[in-house]
């Protein structure tokens, strides 16, 4: 079976990452907003407060908060069937704290939705995607304190509540397994434990961090049950960061390092959001780890009746996995591994590894048997504008190519019930990881440096046209 006809084709961004606008409609900073520049060599910093000398690029990003008509009107000229785009927590409750919402936050995301309509495109909302009012970190640790879980609950009702009939499909946290890593400390779970400013480097407590995380997975089944209630026409998914390893050799002990790094990483939170309770591997994690988390009655039962209408995912690159501690190492999305001999890598040292989105599509359709759409998929790269204005980029088209290529075969040889595809960063936008522009993931460029000058101007990239075919003959012409 080829694609399903109302397949929805579209790209994806965050609003840390591409609104700007920090203070503008009466929005509250958020803890990206005390995020430095940093770049592929060197870490970004998480302050506790502006610092002089620093760039905070975050603050200003691609200026979507102004731009907004333009780029929907380009996504509109794309053909886009979807636009997946995270709410600013901070913009609706700008402490996390008030008990009434900011009004002008909500308009700005109405007159947003608006236009996406005119467009005939699909808004897929993120209600929390690496960003949390500041004030919560500061007072609370962020999701350390359960008492985040109710305003947590309070910000996701209040928006699914007003923005019925205009959004249909939410996501709860993205990537919410990145708090089984410590890098998740600041960006997933609003924790900055004393001594932390290396973003790459934070002090970690994993009582603490596994806690915070267990405190999210409540939150997000509270959001389902209240989402369902609110509006029974919402559609209301998980969002997991895809990593997927492979042994690097088949020396057994290999093969159980993949199966441990497997559950570890892709698993404990999916498992929990699909399946309504922890794994039984969990309870040996727990254990080795000296980690004794507090779970009421109140909480499994949230979780064994808030599980997830859908599954939804990113996917950018795979590593090995290995005993040998010797082995070359690479670097990836959030998290790094052995080096496999069979994969390039891109600017940015990801291993680029097409084959293994169908694997892993596959791996998700048998474990949950629930329709799964990708909401992130894309390559960072460096483009060079030219002095007539076009940009041409290869690169891009030929790993979209393929990935693409890839999750056709997943849906057509597979029988995966995949509904959706939303490449990452269709607009550039601030990378997530190194806090630069340079890192580069849209069809459309954005005149704007690393110290957030420029124009602003949007031009159309090489694989803008190139997209616009793929959804224009749904994926037959790639
Ligand atoms: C994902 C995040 O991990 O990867 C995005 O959900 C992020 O927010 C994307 O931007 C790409 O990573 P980076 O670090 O290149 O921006």
């Amino acid at each position: 079976m080829p694609f399903c006809k109302d397949f929805l084709w579209g790209g994806a961004t965050a609003a840390n990452q591409i609104e700007g606008g920090w203070q503008e409609g009466g929005k509250g900073p958020s803890e990206a907003d005390m995020l430095s520049a940093g770049t592929h060599t060197s870490p970004r910093q998480i302050t506790p407060d502006t610092e002089p000398g620093l760039t905070y690029p975050n603050r200003t990003a691609s200026d979507f908060y102004h731009h907004y008509k333009e780029d929907i009107a380009l996504m509109g000229e794309m053909g886009f069937k979807a636009y997946r785009m995270s709410i600013a927590w901070s913009r609706i409750f700008p402490t996390g704290e008030e008990t009434e919402p900011n009004p002008a936050g909500l308009q700005f995301y109405d007159d947003v939705f608006d236009e996406l309509k005119a467009h005939g495109i699909e808004p897929i909302v993120t209600l929390s995607h690496y960003e949390m009012p500041l004030h919560l970190v500061n007072k609370y640790n962020g999701w350390a304190s359960r008492e985040v879980i109710a305003l947590f609950e309070r910000y996701a009702r209040t928006v699914i509540a007003h923005f019925k009939g205009k959004v249909r499909y939410y996501l709860t946290f993205n990537e919410i397994n990145c708090g089984t890593l410590p890098l998740g400390n600041y960006m997933s779970l609003g924790i900055r434990n004393k001594g932390t400013r290396d973003f790459l480097h934070q002090v970690d407590d994993v009582q603490v961090r596994y806690q915070a995380l267990h405190h999210q997975l409540v939150a997000s089944a509270r959001t389902v049950l209240a989402g369902h209630k609110l509006d029974p026409e919402a559609k209301i998914g998980n969002m997991i960061a895809m990593m997927p390893v492979y042994p690097l050799t088949c020396n057994p002990k290999d093969m159980l390092e993949f199966q441990q790094n497997w559950r570890q990483f892709n698993w404990y939170c999916a498992d929990v959001q699909c399946r309504g309770a922890y794994p039984y591997y969990a309870q040996s994690f727990w254990e080795k780890n000296g980690i004794h988390l507090e779970i009421t009655d109140e909480d499994r039962e949230t979780l064994r009746r808030g599980t997830v209408d859908f599954f939804s995912l990113s996917y950018y690159q795979t590593n090995c996995v290995t005993v040998d501690p010797n082995a070359a190492q690479a670097s990836g999305n959030l998290l790094g591994g052995a080096k496999n001999p069979y994969l390039e890598s891109s600017q940015w040292g990801w291993q680029v590894d097409p084959d293994g989105l169908r694997y892993t599509l596959n791996e998700i359709e048998s474990r949950y048997d629930l329709p799964i759409i990708i909401v992130e998929n894309g390559l960072g790269a460096r483009d060079a504008l030219e002095a007539d204005g076009s940009i041409h980029d290869p690169y891009r088209i030929d790993y979209l190519q393929r990935h693409i290529r890839a999750m056709k075969q997943a849906v057509e040889e597979d029988g995966v019930d995949l509904f959706g595809y939303t490449m990452w960063g269709c607009i550039d936008l601030v990378s997530a990881s190194t806090g630069e522009m340079a890192k580069r993931y849209g069809f459309i460029y954005v005149d704007c440096d690393d110290q957030g000058h420029g124009s602003f101007k949007r031009y159309k990239k090489d694989s803008f046209d190139w997209y616009r075919k793929v959804i224009e003959t749904n994926g037959e012409e790639l």
